[in-house]
């Protein structure tokens, strides 16, 4: 085993700010049960915060960013793991407070690591990542709260991104009607594949008047953009509808009125996939590896691959909002 390898390393003083790549050692790496060999990450929205001076996500510097990795365990002195086993991290410190999957090599607490489910790849687990899992977290959600395909229509905000991409699929795959809604007008088709019915533009998913209420069109709806987008998303759910807000894409701050809530029963449930218990986690990674998995999943996405060294370009570029899908990171 080579000791040496290569990181995208965020550093940051009073005075300066550096994103670079350089090489390391294991010594270098924080403390941890299992040190595994990184094949894939993804670029997430929170990576690319990771990268800007103000994004405050790194909790502590030098650090290495990459809230997701999967890879084959080279060491382990946790009972649970053996050497050579294929594993997914990704976790509340990941990436945050502890060094992440930007790297070939990492070493990560046992308690972080979760078993490559059977049914998917190493590589297919990256190109879900955090993305794909906060989009099946929303579905299991809503699910456990009532939804099922023949409540209506369930609306995608941000649809082009990875949590609206994967979510089109999944939802699609599970049988249900999906909307898409996004900026992007040359992504029609590519929504249309992911298996959207329906296409709406920014400006459809308003309410500039502000009304409480507006027609009620959704059973559901998967909202990574947030903002003023949630605003009309309160005012056209269904009676008993729900709402899983993931995101701030569009905005952190939105308006409402208790309308929705007391009149039509509307739901708005949070999601945040980074503090959940091992178990569940476990088990909406089993939901990907089957009945949510997407069709053609390494096809329908593009799943643009990214050196290490196109890392910084790749972390800018999400913060635009300028990815359409998921960028997959190769770093073994
Ligand atoms: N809560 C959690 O656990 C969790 C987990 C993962 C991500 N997130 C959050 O979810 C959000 C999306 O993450 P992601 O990985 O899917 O990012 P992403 O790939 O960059 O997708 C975000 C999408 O939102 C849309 N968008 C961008 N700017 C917008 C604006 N000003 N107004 C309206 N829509 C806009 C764009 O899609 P269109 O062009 O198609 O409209 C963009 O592709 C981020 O805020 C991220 O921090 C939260």
């Amino acid at each position: 085993m080579t000791d040496r390898f290569r990181a995208l390393v965020v550093d940051k003083s009073d005075t300066s700010f550096s994103v670079e790549i350089k090489e390391m050692t294991l010594d270098e790496l924080p403390p941890g049960e299992v040190t595994v060999r990184v094949a894939w990450s993804g670029v997430n929205y929170k990576d690319g915060l990771a990268g800007i001076p103000d994004g405050r996500i790194l909790e502590t510097y030098p650090l290495i960013p990459g809230i997701d990795l999967a890879g084959t365990v080279i060491h382990s002195s946790d009972s649970r793991f053996k050497e050579g086993e294929e594993v997914i991290v990704a976790s509340a410190e990941l990436g945050v407070s502890h060094s992440g999957g930007f790297s070939e090599m990492a070493r990560i607490p046992g308690d972080w690591v979760i078993p490559l489910p059977e049914g998917l790849t190493l590589k297919e687990a990256m190109v879900l990542g955090t993305a794909g899992f906060t989009a099946a977290m929303s579905i299991q959600r809503m699910e456990e709260n009532g939804l099922k395909p023949e409540n209506g229509p369930v609306l995608v905000t941000g649809a082009t991104g990875g949590v609206g991409s994967t979510a089109v699929a999944m939802l699609a795959k599970r049988g249900y009607t999906v909307a898409a809604g996004t900026g992007k007008t040359d992504a029609h088709d590519y929504l249309r594949r992911l298996g959207a019915a329906e296409i709406l533009s920014r400006e459809d998913l308003t309410n500039p008047q502000q009304r409480p209420l507006l027609k009620s069109r959704w059973a559901g709806a998967v909202d990574p953009v947030g903002g003023q987008t949630l605003s009309y998303l309160l005012s056209t759910m269904r009676f008993g509808g729900t709402v899983a807000l993931s995101g701030l894409a569009g905005g952190a701050k939105f308006t409402s009125t208790v309308y929705p809530f007391i009149l039509r029963g509307v739901h708005l449930l949070g999601i945040d996939s980074a503090h959940v218990s091992n178990e569940y986690r476990r088990k909406v990674w089993h939901r990907l590896a089957t009945d949510l998995k997407p069709e053609g999943l390494l096809d329908w996405i593009g799943a643009e691959e990214v050196a290490l060294d196109d890392l910084p370009a790749a972390m800018s570029s999400i913060l635009r909002g300028g990815v359409r899908g998921r960028k997959l990171v190769k770093l073994s």
